[in-house]
Parts: structure tokens; sequence; C-alpha cells
């Protein structure tokens, strides 16, 4: 007959065992948890496009930002900061990146959203670069961990361009 303090440690090492299988599921679904975000700019309006007198070109837009960022997040996300960035090519830079918006989204719920909004930090060129200029709206992101390392990615929305003239 086994005493009760065999039993009790013989169920102790199965609850810790399960305990450390149930970790490396967790820690390997997180892993390979593939995401599938989505995003999509519209640019609604272009409220005003301006030289200013050191000949730096800044622009005014009005965007719809959506996104579904929703599958970025695991038991393991403690927030996830974003940032939209206006990218383009200049004779001087292969690429200029200027960040129009971010955001923290602080919860999954809170990770399917859009937003109309006017470009929350300045929109302006080192020089006169900017009329009819082709350019691509990138969303980038940065996931925070609870445990681990931090990681980020993005998505490249191109196909956009700058009036011809200053209004
Ligand atoms: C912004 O985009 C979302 C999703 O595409 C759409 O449902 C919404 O009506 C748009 N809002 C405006 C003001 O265009
Ligand atoms: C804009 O996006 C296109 C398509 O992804 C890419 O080929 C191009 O290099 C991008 N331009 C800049 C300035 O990043």
């Amino acid at each position: 007959m086994h005493s009760f303090g065999y039993r009790a440690n013989a169920l102790l090492t199965v609850a810790v065992t399960i305990l450390a299988l149930m970790c490396a599921i967790a820690s390997l679904s997180d892993n390979f948890n593939s995401p599938t975000p989505s995003a999509q700019v519209q640019v609604l309006n272009i409220n005003w496009f301006q030289k200013h007198q050191d000949g730096n070109d800044e622009i005014s837009l009005t965007l719809n930002i959506s996104a579904n960022l929703q599958s970025l997040f695991t038991w393991n996300t403690k927030q996830v900061f974003v940032f939209l960035a206006a990218e383009y090519e200049t004779p001087m830079n292969s690429l200029n990146q200027v960040s129009l918006w971010d955001g923290i989204i602080p919860a999954k719920e809170h990770a399917k959203f859009w937003i109309h909004t006017s470009n929350k930090y300045r929109f302006i060129d080192q020089g006169s670069n900017l009329r009819g200029k082709d350019f691509n709206l990138t969303l980038h992101w940065h996931v925070m961990p609870k445990t681990g390392k931090m990681f980020a990615d993005k998505i490249v929305m191109s196909g956009y361009r700058l009036p011809q003239d200053y209004r």
C-alpha cells in the first residue's frame, strides 16, 4: 500500500508535468501564431499644400485609417504600438519616412478600428519634392509581449500621389 505522502508526491509530479507541458504549448503556439493583419488608408482630403519660405514643402491630409490587427494579439501580448508613415523617394534619399499618425492598442478588443483624422504629425519634406510625388502609406507595428522579444512588421499600401500644385 502506498503511503499518503507518496501519493501526494505523485500527484504533484503529474501536476508539474502538465503545467510544464502547457507552458511549452503556449509558447509554441505564440511562435507559430501567424498573424494576418489588414489595413486600408484613404486620403479623403488635401486640406492645404504649401511651400514654406525656407523652401520646404508641407502638406496637410485628412485620412481614413482602418485596420484589423486583432490577430497580433495572443495570450502573451501586452500592447501594440502602431504608426502610419508616408514613404517616398527623392533624389537625395531612396527612403524618406514621415510619421503621420500613431497610437497604442492596449487590447485585442481595440485592435479593429477605423479613424478619420488629419495627420497628427506634420508632413514636411526636407526640400520641395512633394508636388506630384508618388508615395506609399505604410502601417508599422511593434508588438510588445509580456515575456520575450518585441517584434515589428508592417503593411505597405502603395499607389498614392500628391497633387501637382500648391493650394
Ligand atoms: C473609413 O473606412 C471604414 C472602413 O473601410 C468605413 O467603414 C468608414 O465609413 C470610412 N469612414 C469615412 C469617414 O470615410
Ligand atoms: C512603395 O511600395 C512599392 C510596392 O511595395 C515598392 O516597390 C516601393 O519601393 C515603395 N517605395 C518606397 C519609397 O518605399
